[in-house]
């Protein structure tokens, strides 16, 4: 396993989505003229990231910042607006159905919730063998159910219970199954949106600590979506901080939680209860979260940040790298005046 080599490589990467209707929607009446209008939600907006072979990567954010849409673009659940997207040197987002394929294995997905994404209609083995036969079609029979009993066995779900539907089983189980779902075609990559936040909190460690075992023994590379940064600090190798719909901050977890660069990360910290707490006091920031139908000029976070100036209200920051192995998207970083 080579830690320096990047599996995924986002690249200027957008996003965005018509909310304008159908076309009779989208008529509307100004200074006594009939006018087409468009409206989009600009949910991602020039994002860009390397996820290293080996890491688990974990996106923070507050609710609607993104972080689902670039998962799901990430796993061509959805198509990007613009920009690229590579896997192992591969570019993937373009692809057809049928060259995306071979993706559609080394890449998995574990989702939120656990009682939506397994289907209800089907038994606990019939949902894990389908895929495995279809993506291993030299695959004996023999071997297709040995493989999902032994990743059963592995998950911590009896294989005797492959004959229950999800229905019978608790909201842990079956995100053990979903994990178990994916295990069974020996991802590289998974992408993990919140898998943990729909579960009891008792349940919650549990769950994490299978994911990481996981990643030890399969030697995965994790995307882990969240928006509880204990997990992050627990569970994540670097962290990538996201604002409405851009990245503001992208650091190793130690460096990120010691210093943090951004003022929003700065913000996104101290709203953290802890009992030795070196950091400067709760920040409480001024205003709301704008919405992406409009977005701000220059820095998304200008109308919140206690330090912007005019270059911020005009000019984009852009990811900047720092000496201390972070990236910072911010002007008064860059100007050194803060
Ligand atoms: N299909 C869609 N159509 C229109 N807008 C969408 C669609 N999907 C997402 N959005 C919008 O895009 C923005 C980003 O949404 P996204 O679900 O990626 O956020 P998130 O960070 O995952 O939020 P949460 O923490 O609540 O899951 C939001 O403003 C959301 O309303
Ligand atoms: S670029 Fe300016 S507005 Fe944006 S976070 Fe930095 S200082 Fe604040
Ligand atoms: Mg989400």
């Amino acid at each position: 396993m080579n830690a320096q080599q990047p599996i995924l490589q986002v690249r200027d990467l957008e996003k965005r989505f018509n909310i304008s209707g159908d076309f009779l929607d989208q008529l509307k009446f100004q200074g006594g003229k009939i006018v087409r209008k468009q409206e989009n939600v600009h949910a991602i907006n020039g994002v860009s990231f390397d996820v290293m072979k080996g890491e688990a990567l974990c996106v923070v954010g507050e609710s609607g910042c993104g972080k689902s849409t670039v998962a799901r673009t990430v796993m061509g659940l959805l198509k990007p607006s613009g920009g690229s997207i590579h896997y192992n040197g591969e570019r993937i987002d373009q692809l057809s159905d049928r060259a995306v394929l071979p993706y559609r294995k080394k890449m998995q997905m574990i989702f939120q919730n656990p009682y939506a994404s397994l289907n209800p209609r089907k038994t606990i083995t019939q949902t894990l063998e389908e895929p495995v036969r279809f993506h291993n079609p030299g695959m004996s029979e023999t071997e297709v159910k040995d493989k999902v009993k032994a990743v059963m066995f592995d998950v911590g779900i009896d294989p005797g219970w492959g004959v229950r539907y999800p229905h019978e089983f608790s909201g842990g189980q079956r995100q053990r199954i979903s994990i178990a779902r994916a295990l069974t075609l020996d991802p590289e990559f998974v992408v993990a949106d919140e898998p943990i936040s729909a579960l009891d909190v008792s349940i919650q460690a549990q769950v994490l600590n299978l994911m990481m075992k996981a990643q030890e023994e399969h030697n995965l590379t994790y995307l882990f979506i969240t928006h509880d940064l204990s997990v992050v600090e627990h569970f994540g190798t670097r962290v990538a901080v996201m604002y409405l719909g851009t990245l503001c901050e992208l650091a190793p977890t130690k460096t990120l939680f010691a210093t943090p660069r951004h003022p929003y990360t700065q913000a996104l910290l101290s709203a953290i209860p802890r009992l030795q707490d070196h950091r400067p006091n709760h920040i409480k920031l001024q205003g709301e979260v704008p919405t992406p139908v409009n977005l701000p000029s220059g820095c998304v976070f200008h109308g919140r940040c206690p330090h912007a100036n005019d270059r911020c209200r005009q000019e984009v920051p852009k990811l900047v790298p720092q000496s201390d192995g972070s990236q910072v998207a911010c002007h008064g970083v860059e100007e050194g005046r803060l």
